[in-house]
């Protein structure tokens, strides 16, 4: 979908632009763990070097998918930083309905931070169903299963180094009791939501 090239070069613009809305500000970039790892190590190495720039992470799970509605997400893993007065920049692999994003920007806004940024690399503008717009925005997807560059199917595929859409074998397997990933009950294919595995 998305090769190494191309993530390399969206990945220096939006260096560039969280730089250049910046200032010479310090900066603490927020890695949505697991998801945003490599996006964060990549775009973190891609800041100009005489910016401030310090790094923390923080991790969350949705509950069961008959909770989503309600947008029910639990934070798993807190910053381990003090973030009130910091320029922090939330840095996420991919924001779909943007439930997530909602919560975190919710819940870091009540740190008090100086300021507060969404930097996103792959948008689903038409999953929205969370008024959430990210700062900085990378690539729009399609409307497919994506895996790679840190984004999972059951954990697996992390580790490839380009964006790749899961092939739709990979969903036959998947049943109507299927528990997958974190434990949320998974309906027959559909529309493939990179939420749900
Ligand atoms: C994915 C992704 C975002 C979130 C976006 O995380 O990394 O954090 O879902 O979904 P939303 O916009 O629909 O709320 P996931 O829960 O799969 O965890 P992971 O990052 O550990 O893979």
């Amino acid at each position: 979908m998305f090769d190494e090239a191309e993530i390399a070069l969206t990945v220096r613009r939006l260096a560039a632009e969280v730089a250049r809305g910046s200032g010479d500000e310090a900066i603490t970039l927020v890695c949505v763990l697991k998801g945003a790892l490599f996006f964060l190590a990549d775009l973190a190495r891609a800041l100009p070097a005489h910016l401030d720039v310090t790094l923390d992470c923080i991790a969350v799970s949705s509950y069961g998918a008959s909770h989503r509605s309600s947008g029910e997400v639990r934070l798993v893993k807190d910053a381990s930083t003090d973030l009130e007065g910091k320029h922090v920049v939330i840095v996420e692999d991919i924001v779909e309905d943007g439930l997530t994003l909602e919560y975190l920007t919710g819940l870091l806004s009540s740190r008090q931070p100086a300021s507060l940024r969404l930097c996103v690399l792959l948008d689903k503008p038409y999953r929205r169903r969370a008024a959430v717009r990210a700062d900085y925005t990378g690539l729009v997807a399609p409307d497919a299963f994506i895996v790679g560059y840190g984004l999972d199917y059951q954990e697996k595929y992390r580790n490839l180094p380009y964006l790749a859409r899961l092939s739709p074998k990979a969903f036959e397997e998947w049943g109507p009791a299927s528990q997958i990933g974190r434990g949320r009950p998974v309906k027959l294919p559909g529309a493939p939501r990179n939420r749900e595995a």
